[in-house]
Formats: C-alpha cells, structure tokens, sequence
C-alpha cells in the first residue's frame, strides 16, 4: 500500500496554532504536522527576499516529511512568498504538491462582517506593506473601504509570553487607537496575523463593544473542508489516523511549555534545524 501524506501547517511561530486549532477541530480526521520557525521569528519587518526564502525551506522541510499540503498559516509569508512558491517552486520541483495560504479564503468573506462596509484591518508590517488586504477583499467586495494598521510590537509580546501581561497595553492601545482615529466607522477589525487571536483579551478591553473582531482560525478550516471537498485527488492522499506531530526550530522547551497551554492539551514538539 502507498505511503499517505500529512497536512503540514505552518508558521513563523505560534501564531499558525490559533489556525491549527481550527483545523484539527473540523477535520480532526487527518495526519498534521507543524512547523514554527520560532527561531528566526518575526518575519513581519523581514525583506520579501527573505521572507521567501524561509518560508520556501520550511515547505521543502514539510514535504520532505511526507505532507502533500501546506498550510501557510501565516499573513507575512502569504503576502511574501505564497505566489512565488505557487508559481515558480511547485511547477518546476513538485507538481503533485499544494501550497495554500490565509489572506484569500479570508478576503472571500469579511466584506459580510461589516455593516458600514469599512474594515480595519491588523497586520504586521510586511502584510500591510505588501496590500495584499486592501486588493484581495477589493476583488470581492468593491464597496468595502479598508483601513490598515501595522502593529510590529505584537508579535514579539506574543513570541516572548508577555502577550496577556501588564506591559502589553501600551501597545495594544496605541495600534488600536492609531487605526480609529483613520475613520469612526469601522465596526469590523480583522485580526490579519495569526498570532493576533492571543491578544483578544485585550484588545476586548480597549476597543468599543461595538467593533467586531474577527479571527481567521475558522475561516481558514472552513476554506479546508471546501477545498478537500473539491479535490479529491489530494483527500483521497492523505492518510487518516489523527496523528500530531510538533516541530520547532527554537528552544524546544519553551515551545512545549507555550504551546501545549495554547492548544489546552499537552505536547512534546521536537527540534529541526532549519539554516
Ligand atoms: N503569524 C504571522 C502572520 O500571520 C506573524 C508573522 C511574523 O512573524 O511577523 O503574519
């Protein structure tokens, strides 16, 4: 019998577990495997080179693992080199394997969460500079005005556990009160990194209770369901024991330790060198 294949989720750090999550919740059928690359996160003031570059290893590092599809669950490295590995990387060196990314499937739908059609939109720097936002939603929703903030403190509180912590709030009320003062009608602020959903607590506290805010975690898993559903090619790949396997190219303990008590559940990740 042939070798079935893994889903490979990945990201610059923890911030794709809040993806994770979402997709091992609808499709907890399948093998995953995640990818953190804790130890050159962020990525999000990194060049598109770069970007493109790691982003590309961790892949080959995934399908080299036996995943078929990868799930870049990553705003900066959809932006930066979601395309290029689309275009360029998978047609010359592997034909039969997938790359998906975070900013279309969400692009596709949060024009339906605002009443006003005004979003905001939360990002690190290179998604923002990159106006893959501002692009994407205009081909679905052309009425919709979007508003974007770049917030380049947040990952590094996240990456650092000092997300929830007395110190976060400078910087959580700075970016959201930045992105008000450009228009008093945003009602919908979507959270376009993954490593946002962990500050929600927060932002909760600073923002008016009239302001959605939107996570891409479901959203992202419900793209999947629709996905699989429609290439059967690659579902009928993949192998289906529910297996979890947890690597990282940081400090392993910490990983562990962060990890498990995000995803309620424990976890023992193992250490891949990447460079
Ligand atoms: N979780 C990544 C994103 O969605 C964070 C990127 C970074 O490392 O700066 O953009």
């Amino acid at each position: 019998m042939k070798n079935k294949f893994s889903i490979g989720v990945f990201d610059s750090g923890y911030g794709g577990l809040t993806v994770f999550k979402s997709i091992a919740e609808q499709l907890p059928q399948y093998n995953y495997i995640y990818l953190g690359d804790n130890a050159r996160s962020p990525y999000g003031d990194h060049s598109f080179e770069t970007v493109y570059q790691y982003t590309l290893q961790c892949v080959e590092w995934l399908f080299a693992q036996g995943c078929q599809l990868v799930i870049l669950a990553c705003n900066t490295a959809s932006a930066k080199a979601l395309r290029s590995i689309q275009q360029l990387d998978l047609p010359k060196k592997y034909p039969n394997h997938r790359v998906l990314g975070v900013i279309r499937p969400t692009a596709e739908v949060v024009g339906d969460f605002s009443v006003n059609k005004k979003i905001g939109v939360m990002g690190t720097r290179g998604t923002v500079n990159s106006n893959s936002y501002p692009i994407e939603i205009g081909h679905f929703f052309p009425e919709v005005k979007v508003y974007q903030q770049a917030c380049p403190m947040w990952v590094p509180l996240v990456e650092n556990n000092e997300h929830l912590a007395g110190g976060a709030d400078y910087f959580v009320n700075k970016y959201v009160a930045e992105l008000l003062q450009q228009s008093e009608q945003i009602d919908c602020i979507l959270l376009a990194c993954t490593h946002y959903p962990l500050l929600v607590p927060k932002l909760k506290a600073f923002l008016p209770a009239h302001i959605k805010l939107l996570s891409q975690g479901d959203i992202v898993a419900k793209s999947l369901v629709d996905y699989l559903s429609r290439h059967t090619e690659i579902e009928t790949s993949l192998g289906k024991e529910g297996k979890r396997s947890f690597y990282t190219s940081g400090d392993v303990n910490i990983f562990n330790k962060q990890a498990s008590v995000f995803l309620g559940q424990e976890l023992l990740a193992s250490q891949v060198k990447l460079s």
